[in-house]
């Protein structure tokens, strides 16, 4: 065992192993960075006319804490996604491709503007756009 042991310690250092064990969450800065990306998303949203109109009616309080669990849950940190489906929540509103991309573009300055490098950038965008299917047109 302890020669097991010895061997995983020696093949970590070789290997940078202990670095790929970080979640994507922690390379994001973890909670304070991800809840400064969601604050910053909600400036955006506030000064964009088109993505506004959809937030009119919105509780942003709530919309702010389902978001910092939603991209946590993503990201694969230690969070629980309390919010409603991507489908339950956006049924309805029939929001279109382009609004849609528009809404990434909002989330890529709100990322830039938390200082998230464009690497790890990313990486969320990747875990995030597979959820268009649950979202637009519907
Ligand atoms: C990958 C893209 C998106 C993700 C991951 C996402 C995620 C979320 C989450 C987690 C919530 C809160 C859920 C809850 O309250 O239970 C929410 C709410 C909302 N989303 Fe999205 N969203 C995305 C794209 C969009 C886009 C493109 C629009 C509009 C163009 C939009 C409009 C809204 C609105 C208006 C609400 C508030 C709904 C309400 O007040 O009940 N979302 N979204």
């Amino acid at each position: 065992m302890k020669k097991f042991a010895t061997l995983c310690f020696i093949f970590s250092l070789l290997t940078g192993c202990a670095s790929t064990q970080m979640s994507l969450y922690d390379e994001l800065g973890g909670k304070d960075t991800v809840a400064q990306i969601v604050d910053n998303f909600i400036h955006e949203i506030e000064y964009n006319k088109t993505m506004f109109t959809y937030f009119a009616e919105s509780d942003i309080e709530r919309f702010r804490e389902k978001l910092n669990e939603h991209l946590c849950l993503l990201a694969n940190g230690p969070c629980t996604y309390t919010g409603d489906t991507m489908e339950q929540v956006h049924a309805g509103m029939n929001i279109s491709e382009s609004d849609f991309n528009l809404g990434v573009d909002l989330f890529i300055a709100a990322m830039t503007k938390a200082n998230v490098p464009h690497t790890v950038q990313n990486k969320l965008l990747a875990k995030m756009v597979p959820t268009r299917k649950e979202i637009i047109y519907l």
